[in-house]
């Protein structure tokens, strides 16, 4: 971790979530004051007490340091958070609304509150929050009214490597028509001595939508490819590697599977899409990265109605909550869609995360849920895996089979190797391998 070298400054943030508590706990490492205010009073209280609102690897360490240091404090109050801010960032939550575009009503409101609490007082306004050309018109009038610089600052943090992805990040981008507002920002990340890319808000903004668009383009069209893999075949696995060997594609979101999830991919790839919309635009690549998407679950689910000849009260666990390893967020995570797809065929399910049963729990009050993946197999008639967790990869494939009805695994993260799995008695289906079990499927269950 790099040494911060400039003056120490004060720094609001707006919003204890995943971004805002990251990015206010690695500037107080970097040595600035940092306040952090969430309207959530529990929450608050929280982490008063040392305790973390969500799982991030090294987040309680960061944080716990941070208060240690005076460096790093926590409030409900807007009075308390503007009274020396120099900086303020607002990383509030935008949701997505049910016609696609983010809610900005928080960003709104947290803009408003944050005005009328500084006064007179001059800051820098910061959006960290995410919104395609949007953020920017829900602070403007108050750009307007109050003329507060105002200066974008998209994130690229991702769950799990948020706080190595805050310290040494690819670039930072900041977007501003204020260039002194931008460079006062840009100071804050210089001692990370990484490119820092200075453009207008709405370029800004846009960086992030294009870069997560990608990212899931590339896995929406391995997703495509597996499917082709998987008739002719071919074994995706090595395909992705091939295409990764040329530094023009790279290997980084090859991976082919039950699809992307969580609070970003998803969400900005909708808004993206809607967006262009709005604006007369046709954006059918992004329509087709969402369909495939959607279509990875459905394929997975049918897969195995088939080789169980039905799905109807089969005994399905699904191992993996969490839209990826290392998080407790199940965002749009691929569990969810499967649960739903299997509910619908009145499979009887039993899920299974090392850590997002709670946070599952929440959204399906009544599904069955374990935290040791035997147990979740017990009897059943289908393992399916949606998460690559570590416990998932080293199963005990022998001790899987004793306690399963049927040995059937359909792995939606091809994190098993095929050979061994069929070797200990299983019928497997992976995504975009060749399916040698396809002509013995309905012989062997
Ligand atoms: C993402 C972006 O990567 C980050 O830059 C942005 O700021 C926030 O959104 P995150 O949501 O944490 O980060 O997850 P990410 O690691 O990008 O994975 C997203 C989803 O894609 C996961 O469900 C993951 O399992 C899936 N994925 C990823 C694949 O299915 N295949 C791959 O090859 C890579």
């Amino acid at each position: 971790m790099k040494k911060h070298t400039t003056a120490p400054r004060h720094i609001t943030m707006i919003g204890a979530g995943h971004v805002g508590l990251v990015t206010a706990a690695c500037f107080a490492a970097l040595g600035h004051n940092v306040i952090c205010l969430d309207t959530d009073d529990e929450r608050i209280k929280g982490l008063h007490r040392g305790e973390m609102p969500f799982y991030e690897p090294g987040m309680s360490e960061l944080v716990l340091k941070g208060c240690a240091s005076g460096h790093l404090t926590f409030t409900t109050s807007y009075e308390e958070a503007a009274c020396e801010a120099e900086f303020v960032f607002i990383a509030v939550a935008t949701p997505t609304t049910p016609v696609g575009l983010p809610d900005l009503r928080n960003v709104r409101a947290a803009g408003a509150a944050i005005v009328q609490a500084l006064g007179s007082r001059r800051a820098i306004i910061i959006s960290k929050s995410t919104g395609p050309v949007g953020i920017s018109q829900a602070l403007e009038s108050l750009h307007e009214t109050v003329s507060l610089p105002l200066v974008g600052n998209p994130e690229f943090l991702r769950e799990g490597t948020a706080i190595k992805d805050f310290m040494e990040p690819d670039r930072v981008v900041l977007g501003s028509d204020d260039t002194e507002a931008s460079r006062a920002v840009g100071s804050l990340y210089e001692p990370l001595g990484k490119p820092i890319l200075y453009t207008d808000m709405k370029s800004a903004e846009m960086v992030k939508y294009a870069c997560n668009a990608f990212l899931a383009t590339k896995i929406s069209f391995i997703n495509e490819i597996a499917e082709i893999c998987e008739r002719v075949g071919a074994d995706v696995r090595d395909v992705a590697k091939g295409m990764g060997l040329d530094f023009r594609i790279g290997r980084h979101f090859l991976n082919a599977g039950v699809g992307f999830g969580g609070s970003c991919l998803p969400k900005d790839v909708r808004a993206l899409a809607y967006l262009a919309a709005v604006y007369g635009s046709h954006p059918q690549l992004l329509n087709a990265v969402l369909e495939i998407n959607a279509e990875q679950r459905r394929r997975l689910v049918g897969r195995v109605r088939d080789a169980l000849g039905g799905l109807r009260n089969k005994k399905v666990a699904i191992l993996g909550l969490a839209f990826k390893p290392d998080t407790d967020d199940i965002r749009d995570a691929p569990a969810l869609d499967l649960i739903n797809l299997l509910e619908y065929e009145e499979a009887e399910i039993v899920a299974c995360d090392p850590v997002a049963v709670d946070a599952a729990r929440k959204v399906f009050p009544r599904l069955n849920c374990e935290t040791d993946a035997y147990r979740a197999a017990e009897q059943a008639d289908a393992v399916i895996i949606a998460t690559e967790w570590d416990e998932f990869r080293n199963i005990d494939l022998p001790k899987l089979r004793s306690v399963m009805h049927t040995p059937l695994i359909a792995d939606g993260r091809n994190i098993l190797e095929p050979a061994v799995v069929r070797a200990n008695g299983f019928v497997y289906l992976g995504v975009g391998l060749p399916d040698e079990d396809k002509l013995r499927t309905s012989v062997a269950i």
